[in-house]
Formats: structure tokens, C-alpha cells, sequence
């Protein structure tokens, strides 16, 4: 096991009913908001009339900025981080899922300063200072809740890039499974595939003896499995919510790769989908970890078999282990399928001619690898997304 440090600051008001909470905890925190959500969906619910209507009842001032789109640009960043500046906001409220939030998160980043936030995204210069996040989550998905992570795409170029600070851990993050009982069943099973390769990211390691969160990723692995499709059978079934919700929060707030090496290829790979195709997240990583898996497989035929036996329940081969492994990867494009999601780039309407433009922007210009579990340069990523094509 690796070392590690492990502190994560988000406190989380789980439950029916917690977002009318938001004005009293923002009220330690701040007295003026800006209010960011997405395109509509909080309207239509009245979610947004009952979190005004409770920032009103604490006494907090607060600016609107909606129109957050799914892979979040940086446009609409660039217009927070104004009224921000202008309005003398105290902290940033994200009501959404993780476009929202990671929309909210780089808005922060770029209120305390003044050069483009974007250069952080581009590796110049890391932050130092941020406003105060806080979220209303509406879809298990991304873990941005409580997660260090924002991801934001500029439109010239196509170009989609993360950035990682302790800074933007959310101050709280209220989770009510209610919220979810809207979401298109699509959202629904791209939000299950994510936390899936949130869970599979750390999963597959080097790092040995590693044998508690193994178990934990397994088990929460296997909550999703059970749990996702009772929700696309009945939106409205709150216990089957509560677990998805949940294990979707721990599945992505690094308690879970405490003392591991996560492999993260796979998010790279995707993010240069979703970057150039607008597809959303989750839909582009069940096209690109069936590949990502059958082209790393021989790298430890060990970790995959004992990943098919313990999660997907595959019987031992003992004299072919890696016939295991295989239907492994098998059984959980079957998974996906069930759930109505593509496995194939075609499936998913994505052509195959610009792999070597992706590859190439994944490893920019085969000068860095990604992955740690098998470190792929950009051949390697061309011939993942030829495999996944
Ligand atoms: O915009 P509205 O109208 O709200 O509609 C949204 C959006 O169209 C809809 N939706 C959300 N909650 C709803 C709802 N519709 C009805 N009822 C509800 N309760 O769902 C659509 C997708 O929303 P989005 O926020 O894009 O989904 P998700 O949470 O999957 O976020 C995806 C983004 O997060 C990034 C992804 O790359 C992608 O850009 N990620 C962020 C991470 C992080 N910050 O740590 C890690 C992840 O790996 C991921 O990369
Ligand atoms: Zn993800």
C-alpha cells in the first residue's frame, strides 16, 4: 500500500427534503450567492423556487446565472466569474449535476484572480485561492459533490481539460435522492456508467496489497449493479436512489483509492470524445472501457479474473484464467446494454475519422502518456479507440 493523506472537507446533508436546508448552511459561509444552474430542469421541478425560497428566509443575497449545457464551456464560466467580481459574491452555489458543479468550481477559481481561469485547466500555474463551492446535487453521476475535480471544455478547439485542488472541495453538499425521480432514463444510466468507471479507474492498479479497498470498490461496484436497474424500472423508488446516490458520492471522493494508484486512461480518452462530439460523459465511457480493458488485459490477467469472479460473479477457469477475465468484460457490456447504452463508437453515432486527431490531443503529441496501469502513448490510445470503434 502507498502512502497517503486523507482528509475530505464536504459535509453532506443526505436525505428527503435536506434542500431546504441551503439557506441556514449557507448562512455559515456567506451572505451573498451566485445561484448557477443548468437549462432547465430545476425550473420545471421547482427546485430553484425552493432554494430561493430559502436562501430568502436566511437573508442571503444572491445573483442568478443559469444555462450551464452538459461538458460545461468555458463562455459561461468567463460570465460568472463577472458577476462575481461585480457583485462582490461570497461563495458559489451549484444546483445541477456535475456540469453544474464544475461549471460553479472553475467560477470560483476565477474569481480570485486576474488572468483567465482557463490556464489553470492548460497546466499554467495551479490555483492558490478560490471562492467557497457549495452543491444541490440532481444527478448520481460525476461525484463533483465532493470530489477535488472540475472539467470544462473550451469551444474553440474542441478542447475539454480537468483541473484537480483541495481548494474547490465543495464546503457542503446537500444529496436528496428525491431530486433524482426526473431524470431521463439516458442521464439515469450515463450517471450509473460513470460511477462505474469511477470505481473501475482505481480498481485496476499496480500498487499491491491493497486488499480493503479492493473490497470496498467491489462492494460498491456491486450496490450499482443491483441498484441501477431497479431505478430505470421505477424512477420514484426512493431506498434504490438513496444507494446510488450515495455510493455514487464515495465512489469518486478519493476515499476509495486511499493507499492505490488509480489508472484514469479511460477518463482521459473519453474527455477527447465528449470534447469534440458533445456526447455525454457517461455514454462515452461504456464505449471506451470494454477496449480499454481488452487491450490492457494481458498487462495482469490476475486483477481482471479476480474483478470478474468477485463483481460479475464469472465462474473460475482455473486452466484458462484469462477466458475468466474475458467474460468479465462480457458480462459487464451486457450490463451496459441492459441499462440501453452503446458499446461501440458507431453505436454511440460517433464516426471513427478523427481517432488520430484524439489520440494525438490525449497524449499531446505522444509526449505524455496517460494511465498508470498500463501507460499508453498515442498509438496505443489510437488502437483503444479502433477497438472501441
Ligand atoms: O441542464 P438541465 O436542464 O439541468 O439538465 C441536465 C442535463 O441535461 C439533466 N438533469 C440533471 N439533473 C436532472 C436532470 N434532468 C431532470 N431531472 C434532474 N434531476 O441531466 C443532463 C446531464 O447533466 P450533467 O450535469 O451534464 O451530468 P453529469 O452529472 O453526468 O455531469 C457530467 C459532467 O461532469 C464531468 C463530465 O466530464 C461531464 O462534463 N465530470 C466531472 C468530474 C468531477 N468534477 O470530479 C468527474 C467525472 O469523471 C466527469 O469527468
Ligand atoms: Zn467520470
Amino acid at each position: 500500500m502507498e502512502n497517503f493523506e486523507h482528509c475530505i472537507p464536504t459535509k453532506i446533508i443526505f436525505g428527503r427534503g435536506t434542500e431546504n436546508q441551503v439557506g441556514a448552511e449557507v448562512a455559515k459561509h456567506a451572505k451573498k450567492v451566485l445561484l448557477h444552474f443548468g437549462g432547465g430542469s430545476v425550473r420545471a421541478s421547482g427546485l430553484l423556487d425552493r432554494v430561493t425560497a430559502s436562501l430568502k428566509a436566511a437573508g442571503i443575497a444572491y445573483v442568478e446565472l443559469g444555462g450551464v449545457k452538459p461538458n460545461p464551456r468555458l463562455s459561461l464560466v468567463h460570465e460568472g466569474v463577472k458577476l462575481c467580481k461585480q457583485h462582490g459574491v461570497e461563495l458559489v452555489l451549484a444546483v445541477g449535476g456535475g456540469s453544474v458543479i464544475d461549471s460553479a468550481k472553475a467560477i470560483a477559481m476565477g474569481a480570485r484572480i486576474d488572468h483567465d481561469v482557463w490556464d489553470f485547466y492548460l497546466g499554467n500555474g495551479a490555483p492558490t485561492a478560490a471562492l467557497p463551492v457549495a452543491t444541490i446535487l440532481t444527478i448520481p453521476a460525476a461525484g463533483s459533490e465532493s470530489s477535488t475535480g472540475t472539467v470544462i471544455t473550451k469551444e474553440e478547439g474542441d478542447l475539454k481539460r480537468a483541473v484537480n485542488s483541495d481548494l474547490i472541495y465543495p464546503v457542503f453538499s446537500i444529496l436528496n435522492p428525491e431530486l433524482a425521480f426526473t431524470l431521463p432514463r439516458f442521464q439515469v444510466a450515463c450517471g450509473a456508467m460513470d460511477i462505474m468507471a469511477h470505481l473501475m479507474e482505481r480498481y485496476f492498479t499496480n500498487v499491491t496489497r491493497v486488499g480493503f479497498t479492493d473490497r470496498l470498490l467491489e462492494a460498491t461496484m456491486k450496490t450499482i449493479i443491483a441498484e441501477a436497474p431497479k431505478v430505470i424500472a421505477n424512477s420514484r423508488d426512493y431506498d434504490a436512489w438513496a444507494e446510488v446516490m450515495w455510493a455514487g458520492c464515495i465512489a469518486h471522493n478519493n476515499l476509495l483509492n486511499t493507499g492505490r494508484i488509480g489508472d484514469w486512461a479511460s477518463h482521459a480518452i473519453e474527455h477527447e470524445i465528449s470534447g469534440i462530439y458533445d456526447v455525454a460523459h457517461g455514454a462515452g465511457l461504456a464505449v471506451v472501457f470494454p477496449a480499454w480493458m481488452r487491450y490492457t488485459l494481458k498487462h495482469d490477467v490476475q486483477r481482471f479474473v479476480q474483478w470478474a469472479v468477485r463483481v460479475w460473479d464469472v465462474e473460475l477457469d482455473v486452466f484458462d484464467p484469462e477466458a475468466t477475465a474475458r467474460k468479465g468484460i462480457e458480462r459487464m457490456e451486457a450490463f451496459y446494454k441492459s441499462l440501453g447504452l452503446a458499446v461501440t463508437l458507431s453505436g454511440l453515432g460517433v464516426a471513427s475519422d478523427r481517432i488520430d486527431e484524439m489520440a494525438e490531443k490525449c497524449t499531446e503529441g505522444n509526449t505524455q502518456p496517460v494511465g498508470n496501469f498500463v501507460k499508453l502513448g498515442q498509438k496505443d490510445v489510437a488502437a483503444i479507440l479502433k477497438l472501441a470503434a
